[in-house]
């Protein structure tokens, strides 16, 4: 299946010059979705997986799907202030200002095995930081898959020494 075809590119979103990848239209094709997420599993064939945690919002539509066709559990990383537990918490830049990710700071035991999912990998400041909080906990980190990566962005660079997975590059 060539996902890239179930993708709609938004221009000027949220703000001029900006492409945005609007992933609605994979998601509400049920056959499209099941097969995205067949796909990030194949992608991580092999590898030994405890948990798969990812970032709000947009990663738990990817990362929640994936963890269940794993037969694993699902770690939230969510903006400051939504966990209702003990968190531990990572600023990271935006274009514009800051912002906080949490995590649950019993969700993740050490030594266990994480696979990051999130929809996109751009800038890979939102991945950076949640590889961060689940380093804090003593998770090992096997890989991180994405729906889609701009490669022209080079988020990878942002993540040493965790293998990436992605099914669509822009
Ligand atoms: C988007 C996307 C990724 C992140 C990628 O999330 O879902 O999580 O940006 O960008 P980066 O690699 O440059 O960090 P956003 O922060 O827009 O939140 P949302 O999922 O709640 O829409």
């Amino acid at each position: 299946m060539n996902f890239k075809d179930y993708i709609r590119v938004i221009p000027d979103f949220p703000q001029p010059g900006i492409r945005f990848k609007d992933i609605t239209t994979l998601l509400k094709d049920g056959p499209a979705y099941r097969a995205a997420i067949d796909a990030l599993k194949e992608g991580v064939a092999g590898l030994e997986i405890d948990l798969v945690a990812g970032p709000e919002a947009r990663g738990f539509v990817i990362g929640a799907p994936l963890a269940i066709a794993l037969g694993v559990g699902f770690v939230p990383i969510r903006k400051s202030g939504k966990l209702p537990g003990e968190t531990v918490e990572a600023s990271y830049d935006l274009e514009y200002g800051k912002d906080k990710l949490a995590v649950h700071k019993d969700s993740i035991q050490p030594g266990q095995k994480v696979l990051i999912a999130d929809d996109l990998l751009a800038t890979g400041g939102t991945i950076s930081t949640t590889s961060q909080l689940i380093r804090q906990l003593g998770g090992e980190i096997v890989g991180a898959s994405f729906l889609i990566e701009l490669g022209y962005l080079n988020g990878r660079e942002k993540l040493p020494g965790i293998d990436v997975f992605s099914l669509v590059k822009f």
